[in-house]
This record gives C-alpha cells, sequence and structure tokens, in this order.
C-alpha cells in the first residue's frame, strides 16, 4: 500500500541533499561572519554542523538498507538555500537564511512521514526523530531573529 520503495528512496535522497547544503553554508556561516554580535550565532551553527552531519549519516543508512546507493558529489543537488552573505556582518540575513533552510527542512520531513504511513514505520520514525531536531533549531534560530532584529 501507499509508496514504493524505489521513491521512498528518492524522497531520503533528496533529504540527504539538503542535510548536506545545510552542513556547506552553517559551515561558511559559522566561519564568515564578523563582529560581536556575530559570536554566539557562529558558535550555534558550528555546534548545528555536527548534527546536521549526523542527520545526513542516518539518512544514508536508510537509503542503504532499503537497497538504495547513497549518491556522491556528481548527484548531489545543491543550490536550494540562501548563500553565505558578502557582508559579514549581516547576522540578520544569516538568521534568516537558516531559518528558511530549517522551515524546508521541516516540510520535507514532514512529506516523508505522511507518504510512509503505513507503507515504512522505521523510515516514518527516523523522519519523525529528525523533524523533532529541525523544529529545535527552527524555534531557536526564530527566537535569535526577535532579539536580533529589535538591535539590528
Ligand atoms: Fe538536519
Ligand atoms: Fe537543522
Amino acid at each position: 500500500m501507499g509508496i514504493s520503495r524505489e521513491e521512498t528512496i528518492e524522497l531520503l535522497k533528496q533529504a540527504y541533499c539538503m542535510e548536506l547544503e545545510t552542513v556547506m553554508n552553517y559551515l561558511a556561516n559559522s566561519v564568515n561572519l564578523d563582529g560581536v554580535r556575530a559570536e554566539e550565532i557562529k558558535k550555534s551553527l558550528s555546534a548545528d554542523i555536527t548534527e546536521e552531519l549526523g542527520h545526513a549519516t542516518q539518512l544514508a543508512q536508510r537509503i542503504k538498507q532499503l537497497g538504495g546507493l547513497v549518491p556522491g558529489s556528481a548527484n548531489v543537488t545543491l543550490g536550494q538555500q540562501k548563500q553565505p552573505p558578502a557582508d559579514t556582518t549581516d547576522v540578520v540575513y544569516v538568521i534568516q537564511a537558516v531559518i528558511e533552510a530549517e522551515q524546508a527542512a521541516c516540510e520535507h520531513y514532514q512529506k516523508i512521514i505522511r507518504a510512509t504511513d503505513g507503507a515504512d514505520y522505521v523510515t516514518q520514525d527516523l523522519c519523525i526523530r529528525l523533524l523533532a531536531s529541525e523544529e529545535e533549531h527552527l524555534i531557536q534560530f526564530q527566537g535569535y531573529l526577535k532579539e536580533y532584529q529589535k538591535t539590528g
């Protein structure tokens, strides 16, 4: 019933690409940003890199378990997210970019959770746990935005 194994693998590969793009942009932003106001955001992004890489790893393992192949760099689709800004003091822009990326991740995991319902509980369970983690990031950065918009 419902979604096929191949369709599930495709959705997981998309999620895998999104996580890797997140790793790249959080890494760049955690290094690029300048200034006193950026310090907390840089620390927070640094901590998230490990988490997002962990998400990618769990997705890769599930892709393999389902009989799929984890894509290499030539088959990873990037460029969906806001890029690190040229103005390295634009902390608000970076926070907004993170919020956008986390929202996109939440939406994608919700899509997989719905698609796998009644068909693949292990993938569904994985995506519920990933959704919980992304929601935590989303709320954290929405909180930062409140504060930084006030002082920015
Ligand atoms: Fe993630
Ligand atoms: Fe995240």
